[in-house]
C-alpha cells in the first residue's frame, strides 16, 4: 500500500509524506553526506556500501569535519555573545554525549574544554592528553577515589553536588595541601520543555541544590581551607529548542549569584548544556548563535539591574557538538507488514542492531529518521517502523518514517543524528556486541573505537574461565562461537 492510500492516523502528525524518500534533509545529516552517481549514500566522501564491506553492520559512523565544525560553531557563538558584554566564555564539551580519545582530541584542538562526570570519563580525557586544568568534573555521587584522582591530576574545576561532597572533597584537599576550584550545582526550578526524564532542573530530583539551600552550602565551601568557590552551575535539561527556559533560569541564578557576592567575588557562572538538535526534518531548534546571544543578554540584563559585575560565562554543550555528525548503518534482515485492523497495515523493517546500540527511543520515546543507504529507489514511500533484533517490543530504532515501499532484506538503512547518547548509552542486551565507531574524513575511514566480539562478552563470564582452568572438558571459545559475517569481517580489521 503506498503512502497516499495509507490511513493518516498511523503516521504521527508531524511526519509528512516526503517528495523524495531518498532525500537527505540538511538539518539532520552530517554536512558531508550525499549520494554518489549510483545513489549510494556517502559519508565523509565514502560510500556506505564500502564502509559496511570493511567494517560490517551495525556501524557507528562519525564525520570528523562535522564534529569539528559544530565545536567551532558553538565556541564562536558563546564567545561572541559574551564578548559583547565584555566577558569571556569557556565552552566545555560534555563528554557524556560521546567520549573516546579521538573525539577529545578533535574538540580540544578546536579550543573547547571538556567536562567529565565519572572516573572513567576522566581517564579517557586524560588518556587523550587533555590539559587537566581545562577539565570540569561533575557527578551527583562522585566517590572519594574519583575526587582524589581529580585533585591529584589537577582538574580545573569540580562541580559540587551535595553537602556531603563538600566534606569529602574538603578532607582530600586538606590532606594533600591542595587548592581546588569548585562550583556549586543549583536547580533553578525552571522546567525545560522536554521529556521528563531529561529535565534535570525539577526540584524532585537527585542533582544539585535548591536555590534556597545554596547560600548555606556556599558558606560552608568558603569555610573549608583548600576549596575555592568560583561560581554557580546550573543545567536545566536536554534537547531544548527555545531560549525562554535558559533566560528564565539565568535570571534566577543571577539573583542567587548576586546575593552571594557579599562573601567574596564570584568570577564564573556555568549555565550547562541542553541545546537541542534536529532528529527529524520536522524539528526546528533555535540556532546556537541565537541561543548564545539570548542567554548572555539575559545574564547581562540581570546583572545590570542589580548593579553587579557580569561574571565570565561557561557552557557545556554535548549533543549539539556530536549529534548531527553521527550516522548508524544497519542491514535489513526482515520486513513484515503487520495488519493492525482492516485496511490498516504497518510495515516493520527489522535491522541487525536496535536498542543495544541506540536505546533512546526506548528510554525517552526519541524520534529519528531513516533512509535506504545502499541505493536510491523510485518506489512509492510507505509508512514504516524500523525495529531492532532484541527481545523487547519496545526495541524501536525509528518509530515512524516513510521509506521506499520496495525496501527489502539486504538493503542498508542509515539512521542520522545518532552521534550523541547512542554509543555512550549502548549495552550488550541479548549478548549483542557493541558496534565499532569509524571516523570518516576526506574519503578516508578509520576505526576509532573497535567493535566488540561475542568472545569479548564471553570472556567476562567467570564461569567459562573457571571451568576451563580446572581442566573440565568445555569447548574452547573459538569452537562455540558462531560469528556473523560482518563480525568475522570486523575481526579481520586491524585493532
Ligand atoms: C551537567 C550537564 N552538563 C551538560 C550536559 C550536556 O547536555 P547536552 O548534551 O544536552 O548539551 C548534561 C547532560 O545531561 C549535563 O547533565
Amino acid at each position: 500500500m503506498s503512502a497516499a492510500s495509507q490511513p493518516r492516523t498511523l503516521a504521527p502528525s508531524w511526519l509528512v509524506v516526503p517528495d523524495d524518500a531518498n532525500g537527505l534533509a540538511p538539518a539532520v545529516w552530517p554536512s558531508g553526506a550525499d549520494r554518489d552517481d549510483d545513489g549510494v549514500l556517502r559519508l565523509g566522501g565514502i560510500a556506505a556500501t564500502e564502509l559496511v564491506e570493511r567494517f560490517g553492520t551495525p556501524l557507528y559512523v562519525l564525520d570528523e569535519d562535522d564534529v569539528r565544525h559544530h565545536a567551532r560553531r558553538a565556541l564562536d557563538a558563546f564567545r561572541a555573545a559574551s564578548a559583547l558584554h565584555g566577558v569571556q566564555a569557556r565552552v566545555y564539551y560534555a563528554g557524556k554525549a560521546f567520549l573516546c580519545t579521538e573525539v577529545v582530541r578533535w574538540v580540544t584542538d578546536e579550543g573547547l574544554a571538556v567536562d567529565v562526570c565519572t572516573g572513567g570519563e576522566l581517564a579517557v580525557a586524560l588518556a587523550a592528553g587533555a590539559d587537566p586544568t581545562r577539565l570540569g568534573f561533575h557527578g551527583s555521587n562522585k566517590s572519594a577515589a574519583e575526587l582524589e584522582r581529580a585533585v591529584e591530576v589537577g582538574v580545573g574545576s569540580i562541580v559540587i553536588d551535595s553537602l556531603l561532597e563538600i566534606e569529602r572533597l574538603g578532607a582530600i584537599v586538606e590532606r594533600r595541601g591542595a587548592t581546588q576550584n569548585v562550583l556549586l550545582r543549583v536547580n533553578s526550578g525552571v522546567h525545560a520543555e522536554t521529556h521528563d526524564f531529561l529535565a534535570t532542573a525539577h526540584e524532585d530530583q537527585k542533582f544539585g541544590f535548591a536555590l534556597e539551600d545554596a547560600p548555606a552550602a556556599v558558606a560552608r565551601i568558603r569555610e573549608v581551607t583548600g576549596l575555592s568557590f568560583i561560581g554557580l552551575h546550573c543545567h536545566i535539561g536536554s534537547q531544548i529548542f527555545g531560549a525562554a527556559g535558559f533566560e528564565e533560569s539565568a535570571a534566577r541564578i543571577v539573583e542567587l549569584h548576586a546575593s552571594l557576592l557579599g562573601g567574596g567575588a564570584i568570577p564564573v557562572l556555568n549555565l550547562g548544556g541542553g541545546f537541542g538538535i534536529a532528529y527529524t526534518a520536522a524539528d526546528d531548534p533555535t540556532p546556537i548563535e541565537e541561543l548564545a546571544a539570548r542567554i548572555a543578554d539575559a545574564v547581562a540584563r540581570e546583572c545590570e539591574v542589580r548593579g553587579i559585575p557580569m561574571p565570565h560565562l561557561a557552557f557545556e554543550p554535548g549533543r549539539t557538538i556530536v549529534g548531527q555528525a553521527g550516522v548508524t548503518l544497519y542491514e535489513v534482515g526482515t520486513t513484515k507488514p503487520v495488519v493492525l485492523s482492516e485496511g490498516v497495515t504497518r510495515l516493520y523493517v527489522s535491522v541487525d542492531g536496535g536498542m543495544s546500540d541506540n536505546p533512546r527511543a526506548a528510554l525517552y520515546g526519541a524520534q529519528y529518521s531513516a533512509r535506504i543507504a545502499s541505493r536510491e529507489s523510485a518506489a512509492a514511500p510507505v509508512l514504516a517502523r524500523v525495529v531492532g533484533k532484541h527481545c523487547e517490543s519496545g526495541d524501536i530504532v525509528v518509530d515512524a518514517e516513510y521509506l521506499p515501499g520496495d525496501i527489502a532484506p539486504g538493503d542498508l538503512v542509515a539512521v542520522p543524528a545518532t552521534g550523541a547518547y547512542c554509543f555512550s548509552l549502548a549495552s550488550n542486551y541479548n549478548y549483542v556486541p557493541r558496534p565499532p565507531v569509524v571516523a570518516v574524513r576526506g574519503g578516508e575511514a578509520r576505526v576509532i573505537v573497535r567493535g566488540e566480539t561475542v568472545d569479548d562478552l564471553i570472556a567476562r563470564d567467570a564461569g567459562v574461565h573457571q571451568t576451563s582452568m580446572e581442566g573440565t572438558k568445555v569447548p574452547v571459545l573459538s569452537e562455540r562461537r558462531s560469528l556473523s559475517e560482518p563480525q568475522a569481517r570486523r575481526n579481520a580489521e586491524p585493532k
